[in-house]
């Protein structure tokens, strides 16, 4: 008998047999594109710390809407950054803010071509920063900013989209919102939780993309979740799932794989992840040095991705992935 019994590298010996045993296949249909539309601009605006990524206006948003379906790429998720910001954050559930203006026109642009996701928080448009209204303590008051939560989810639902997608942490989340969505007769919305969200520093580069500075130099590490616990994901997870979530998002992703993989074998929902600003602009970053290459990194970081768990992988690389998955 040969030495060694078991070869391995038998499969691996051609394009084509590795094609067949490929265990992970990334696909244009996991992807989902985060992307930033500014109110009163006349011209997209490039964000320094985030190359290839603008704030769109409303027209350009459109046309990149329009490019995402002929690319294929399935969803779109809209941040909004508004002219003014209040400690209310009103702009965010204001019937003419930027996001309910935004998904009316690229509804109107491509019809239900592309699931079209808004993000649910208070943070871009607080004059604080802060994902909710504040306490005494400058900390955001839970129970009142679930109230503002429930009129966000309601205008942006109103405006047509098709999913909600809390980001901001607050317990209970998931609930006021489902119950302000089918209160007002908006059942068919779906949740996409941002159920495990870390404290993290790889959103830095975001908050350039939406202007957003924490007043007095705070952070979110009273409500976003902190990077040393894996076993607390868990518990977000299933309270998500129980006061309604329809599919529980992971955030950030490459640092966070371990916790993707707890997810998808704890639960049967769709997972998603979110491959952060931070992780694109590193990749970014060292391409643009000519360290790595930045197509092999992408495909292998969004593999990876997947590989992991996710279902959904949410990435500022949505459209250069779909071109460079077509081929
Ligand atoms: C909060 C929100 C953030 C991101 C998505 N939603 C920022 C934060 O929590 O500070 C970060 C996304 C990224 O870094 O790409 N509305």
């Amino acid at each position: 008998m040969a030495f060694p019994e078991r070869r391995l590298r038998r499969l691996r010996r051609t394009p084509a047999l590795r094609r067949l045993v490929a265990e992970t296949r990334l696909g244009v249909d996991d992807l989902v594109l985060p992307a930033f539309v500014r109110q009163g601009i006349d011209h997209p605006q490039p964000i320094g710390s985030l190359p290839g990524v603008v704030q769109h206006t409303r027209e350009s948003l459109r046309k990149e809407a329009r490019r995402l379906v002929d690319l294929g790429v399935p969803g779109l998720i809209l941040f909004g950054v508004p002219e003014a910001k209040d400690a209310e954050g009103s702009q965010a559930f204001a019937t003419d803010g930027i996001v309910q203006v935004a998904l009316r026109d690229v509804r109107d642009e491509v019809g239900d071509a592309l699931v079209l996701m808004a993000d649910l928080c208070l943070d871009e448009y607080t004059d604080s920063g802060h994902c909710g209204v504040l306490d005494a303590a400058g900390q955001p008051d839970n129970d009142r900013t679930l109230e503002l939560y429930g009129r966000v989810a309601v205008a942006q639902a109103e405006a047509g989209a098709d999913v909600c997608a809390p980001s901001g942490m607050m317990d209970g989340q998931v609930a006021a919102i489902r119950r302000a969505l089918d209160g007002s007769g908006h059942e068919q919305v779906a949740i996409v939780a941002y159920a495990a969200k870390y404290a993290s520093a790889l959103y830095g580069p975001f908050r350039d993309a939406v202007d957003v500075t924490i007043a007095g130099g705070g952070d979110r590490r009273g409500y976003q979740q902190d990077p040393r616990n894996r076993r607390e994901a868990r518990a977000e997870v299933a309270l998500d799932l129980d006061e309604g979530a329809d599919v529980v998002m992971v955030k950030p992703a490459l640092a966070y794989l371990d916790v993707i993989a707890d997810v998808r074998s704890a639960v049967d929902v769709p997972v998603a992840a979110y491959h952060v600003s931070g992780e694109y602009s590193m990749l970014k970053a060292a391409a643009e040095r000519g360290w790595i290459d930045h197509d092999a990194v992408a495909l292998e970081h969004l593999t990876s991705i997947k590989r992991a768990g996710a279902d959904l992988i949410f990435t500022y690389l949505a459209a250069d992935a779909a071109e460079l998955l077509r081929g």
